[in-house]
């Protein structure tokens, strides 16, 4: 992790658009011609990971680059239910292609252990996305360059030293080149989370896909507090579907679930269960700069609590965060 502050000035030298600003068709001709700038007649490479950044990129970059982008989905094992198949499905329809990888063993083979979060973004996410999975693609597919979905919050958290996103490295002084052999182009730079999505709606992509709530690059894992095993990265994903079902269309800007590390006495059958503890978490944000906890029904509530204690196994408590942005962030990891 990168000191505070370290990179502060290559944050600020990025000409931020604001939404009022934002142009989104003159936008999207300037992105399309810097990244055939950029490519030219080489072969480049987008990761789709489910989120709304992502997405877009690939659109941009398809439309720049036609079969000379490749596009995959790179399973880590840490996605949401049934997310490779639905965003391939998704960009079918949008005449992209999409491979699925399947990169669960080695992802979860660099997470046996670790529990540190800046550990688990560096050593279990962002070596084994950049170096070994992305590199291998590069090798196999002769890309010269990976295309990025990193917004201006990215940077700015980074650079901060707030928290190192996984997917910030030529601010920070990490050249991909030099470190992982191959380019990284990031169109997206100057927006920030409402712009990408502004941008998205004019691409022409599904309202499913530009109006999703953000999720993060390293997924599950900034959800699970200590290691990040396969069972309970099953766990948290099968709290994922409950919050998930029961808050869409309640306007959050964010809603998740984490898996606790403390275990807590609960009681189940009539008997003692030693178990589980998940946290809800449901944002009101603009930005993902500051957050406050959106203030839900209480019923709503206690139905989450009810059908995660019954539908995951083995969670006796659910709790609700109602602490700020700052102090707390959005993700628990
Ligand atoms: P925090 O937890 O820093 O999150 O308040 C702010 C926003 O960023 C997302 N987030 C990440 N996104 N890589 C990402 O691509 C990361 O390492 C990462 N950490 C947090 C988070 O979901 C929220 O929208």
């Amino acid at each position: 992790m990168p000191g505070n502050g370290y990179g502060k000035e290559q944050c600020m030298s990025i000409a931020e658009i604001s939404l009022e600003r934002l142009q989104p068709e003159a936008f999207i001709r300037d992105q399309v011609a810097a990244i055939r700038a950029a490519v030219g007649s080489d072969v480049a490479i987008s990761a789709l990971s489910g989120g709304v950044d992502s997405a877009v990129v690939t659109l941009i970059g398809h439309r720049a680059l036609g079969d000379q982008l490749k596009t995959y989905f790179i399973d880590n094992g840490l996605m949401r239910e049934g997310e490779p198949e639905q965003i391939a499905r998704w960009f079918a329809e949008l005449d992209v292609p999409v491979e699925i990888v399947d990169a669960r063993d080695a992802f979860f083979a660099a997470l046996k252990g670790v529990t540190d979060p800046e550990e688990k973004r560096e050593k279990g996410i962002t070596q084994v996305f950049y170096k070994d999975v992305v590199g291998d693609l590069v090798r196999t597919s002769g890309a010269k360059v990976l295309l990025q979905g990193t917004i201006f919050t990215d940077v700015e958290e980074t650079s901060a030293g707030v928290k190192r996103q996984h997917n910030v490295f030529e601010q920070i002084g990490i050249d991909p080149q030099k470190e992982f052999g191959y380019r990284v182009v990031e169109p997206l730079l100057q927006l920030r989370k409402p712009g990408v999505r502004v941008v998205g709606k004019a691409l022409g992509l599904p309202e499913a896909i530009w109006s999703r709530p953000p999720f993060p690059g390293p997924a599950l894992a900034a959800r699970v507090i200590g290691e990040a095993t396969p069972e309970r990265i099953a766990l948290v994903r099968k709290a994922t579907v409950v919050v998930e079902e029961e808050l869409a269309g309640c306007g959050a800007f964010q809603y998740l679930a984490v898996l606790h590390e403390d275990r807590v006495t609960g009681l189940r059958d009539g008997r003692r269960d030693f178990g589980h503890q998940v946290e809800v978490r449901c944002w009101d944000s603009q930005d993902a700069v500051t957050a406050t906890p959106t203030e839900l029904d209480f019923g709503l509530l206690r139905r989450i609590a009810d059908r995660i204690t019954s539908e995951v196994p083995g969670v006796v408590s659910v709790t609700y965060n109602i602490t700020s942005k700052p102090s707390s962030c959005i993700e628990a990891v």
